[in-house]
C-alpha cells in the first residue's frame, strides 16, 4: 500500500485506556528498559502520547515533547504488521505538521546506533547526526571509582531563574530545563564551585530515581559527574542498585565511565534537523 493513496492518517490523544497499546508497542523499541506500570504510563507519559490510526485502524504511537521553538521526538512506533509501507514516513510527516503549527523550528531525538530502519528513516526526513552518546548503566557500588572533582565543589538545585544561563551553556532548547522540573519524581541539579559560585557552566544533571535514570548529564570536567552522581545516590530509589546514565558527546567522560567499571547499555545517534525546510 502506498501511503499518499491510502485513507487518511490522524494522530489522536492518548486516553486510559491505551495503556495495552502502549506496553505492546514500548517492547518494540528493545531499548532493554522495563516497561513502564500502567501507574507510571498514565504519570508520566499519557498525557504526552498520540495514537496514529489510518481509517480507523492503530498503526502506531507516538511521544514528542514541545519547547517554544525546538521538539524532542522521545518515541516512534509502527505496529511491526504495519511496517515498510511508509506509515514511519507518513507518522513522522504528521508529527512534523503539527509542530510547525504550534511555531517549532527543529527538532531532534535519539536513535541507536544499529536501528538502520530508523536511522533511514530519520535520514528522509532531512535530519543528520549532531553527535554520538552512550548510554551507560552504573552499579551505585561503582561510584567510588569514579574520579572526584580536583576543585572544591557541591551538587546544588539549579534554581529557575539560571535556567536560561545553563540552557544556553549546554546548547539545550529554550524552556527544557523548566519542562523537566515540572514532571514530578525530576531532580535538577548544578555544579557549585567554591572558588567561582557565579559559574553556570560547570555541570548539571536531571536525576529520575523512579527510572532511575540520570540524563542529561554535563559536566566541563569529568570529577564533577561524582559530584553530581553523590547527590543523586541520596536521592535515589532503595529499591534500585543503578543508574542509567548518558554521556554525550563526551569520548574522555565515556573512557572514564569504562574505567569505573560501568558498562554500555545503548549507543546512539543524536540527531536533529529543521521543521522550516522539510
Ligand atoms: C523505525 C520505524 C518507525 C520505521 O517505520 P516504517 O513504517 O517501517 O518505515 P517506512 O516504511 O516509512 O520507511 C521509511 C524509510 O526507512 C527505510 N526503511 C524502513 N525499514 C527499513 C529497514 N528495515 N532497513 C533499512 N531501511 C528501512 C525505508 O526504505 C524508507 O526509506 P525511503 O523513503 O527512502 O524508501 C519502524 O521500523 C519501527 O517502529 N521500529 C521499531 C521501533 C523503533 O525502532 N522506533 C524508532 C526508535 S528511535
Amino acid at each position: 500500500m502506498d501511503s499518499n493513496n491510502a485513507p487518511e492518517a490522524r494522530l489522536r490523544a492518548a486516553d486510559e485506556r491505551d495503556y495495552a497499546l502502549f506496553a505492546r508497542l514500548f517492547l518494540e523499541l528493545n531499548t532493554g528498559d522495563e516497561t513502564p506500570s500502567e501507574a507510571t504510563f498514565r504519570a508520566t507519559f499519557l498525557h504526552r502520547m498520540r495514537v496514529f490510526e489510518r481509517d480507523g485502524a492503530t498503526i502506531g504511537m507516538t511521544i514528542f515533547d514541545k519547547l517554544p521553538e525546538a521538539a524532542y521526538v522521545r518515541i516512534i512506533v509502527i505496529a511491526p504488521e504495519h511496517r515498510a509501507r511508509g506509515e514511519g514516513r507518513a507518522l513522522m510527516n504528521a508529527i512534523a505538521t503539527v509542530l510547525r503549527a504550534e511555531g517549532c523550528k527543529t527538532w531532534r531525538l535519539n536513535v541507536k546506533r544499529d536501528n538502520s530502519a530508523a536511522l533511514a528513516l530519520y535520514k528522509r526526513m532531512g535530519m543528520r547526526v549532531a553527535y554520538e552518546s552512550t548510554a551507560f548503566n552504573l552499579f551505585w557500588s561503582q561510584l567510588d571509582a569514579l574520579q572526584t572533582s580536583a576543585s572544591a565543589e557541591r551538587a546544588v538545585v539549579l534554581a529557575e531563574r539560571e535556567d536560561e544561563h545553563v540552557e544556553r551553556a549546554w546548547s539545550l532548547p529554550t524552556g527544557q530545563l523548566a519542562q523537566w522540573r515540572a514532571r514530578p519524581g525530576n531532580f535538577l541539579l548544578r555544579v557549585e564551585r567554591t572558588s567561582d559560585p557565579s559559574d553556570l557552566g560547570a555541570g548539571f544533571v536531571r536525576f529520575e530515581p523512579a527510572f532511575p535514570g540520570a540524563f542529561p548529564l554535563r559536566v566541563r570536567e569529568i570529577g564533577s559527574a561524582r559530584t553530581l552522581l553523590e547527590a543523586c545516590l541520596a536521592q535515589r530509589d532503595l529499591s534500585k542498585d543503578y543508574v542509567r546514565l548518558v554521556v554525550e558527546d563526551n569520548e574522555p567522560f565515556a573512557r572514564a565511565m569504562y574505567a569505573a567499571g560501568a558498562t554500555t547499555h545503548m549507543e546512539l545517534f543524536h540527531m536533529t534537523g529543521s521543521l522550516v525546510s522539510l
